[in-house]
């Protein structure tokens, strides 16, 4: 039985009974304000201050007590310390991470990502907090993949699927698998994803954070064979896995030209890149 903390997701508000997005147009159009209406009614709602304590608390915790550190360019050594750790564990070191997805995530989409029912993958999705935002902005009818390593925080999602909603609040249709994202991407029928067959390719917290040039150089040349011609990655930079001007020319080495970048707030040192593949 999986814990209720690590399982609980953000309640299906949509405000006064409405669609969160209007979708009139071909392409997803919102202002900076709705997508601050939206954090608010659909993200974390501890303050900011409180979500940062929090973090430093658990991550504290971790590393005193259970000698648990993720904070690992290696790639290997991150995912054997994610492997360590529970539900509430994760959402403790996450909780920062969370609230900044709720604001990175739409800035790069808006203007962007199509008004129509689309396919997303989002890697290294951990207990599926950030495939929730990526549900909330694809339009009703997408379809989205968490592929994430630890096959406990996959088992969580799973089980948080049930309550992740689409911007009308009816249940999204998400699935999750585990597997590294270094190896050939697979759906939850344990195929591998066609080539060109995809929308969007997310990336939060850990191309910026877990993965050294050569990892994100592999993982590039995966996300441009499912990608569709005009597909879009957004996939976040950082100086202490693959900084963005890394990421901006491994990504062109694999036909991708940088159309814009996004981060949540003055003090968030990741930025997630948005890139399209031509
Ligand atoms: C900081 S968490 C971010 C989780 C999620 N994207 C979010 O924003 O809530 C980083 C996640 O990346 C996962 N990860 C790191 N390397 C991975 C790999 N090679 N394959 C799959 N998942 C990986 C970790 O297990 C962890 O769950």
């Amino acid at each position: 039985m999986l814990d209720s903390a690590a399982t609980r997701t953000s309640p299906p508000i949509t405000v006064t009974g409405q669609p969160l997005i209007e979708r009139g147009g071909d392409i997803l159009a919102l202002t900076p304000r709705q997508i601050r209406r939206i954090a608010r009614a659909r993200g974390p709602s501890q303050t900011l201050p409180g979500i940062v304590m929090r973090q430093a608390a658990t991550e504290y915790r971790l590393w005193l007590v259970r000698k648990v550190n993720f904070r690992h360019r290696d790639n290997h050594a991150a995912v054997s310390a994610y492997c360590e750790m529970d539900g509430d564990d994760f959402r403790g070191i996450n909780a920062r991470q969370s609230w900044s997805n709720w604001r990175t995530i739409p800035r790069n989409l808006a203007g962007r990502l199509p008004n129509r029912p689309v396919r997303v993958i989002d890697l290294c999705c951990g207990i599926g907090e950030s495939t929730e935002v990526l549900a909330c902005y694809a339009a009703p009818g997408s379809w989205l993949l968490g592929l994430e390593y630890s096959p406990r925080f996959v088992a969580i999602a799973r089980e948080r699927s049930r309550a992740i909603r689409d911007d009308r609040g009816q249940p999204a249709d998400v699935h999750f698998v585990a597997q590294s994202v270094l190896d050939t991407f697979r759906d939850d029928e344990d195929q591998p994803l066609a080539d060109a067959s995809i929308d969007l390719v997310n990336a939060s917290g850990a191309v910026g954070c877990h993965f050294d040039r050569a990892a994100t150089a592999v993982l590039a040349r995966e996300v441009a064979r499912v990608l569709v011609p005009g597909g879009l990655a957004t996939i976040d930079s950082g100086k202490s896995g693959t900084s963005s001007a890394d990421l901006r020319t491994l990504f062109a080495d694999q036909g991708m030209e940088q159309i814009g970048d996004a981060h949540s707030c003055v003090f968030d040192r990741y930025r997630q890149l948005c890139m399209r593949k031509s």
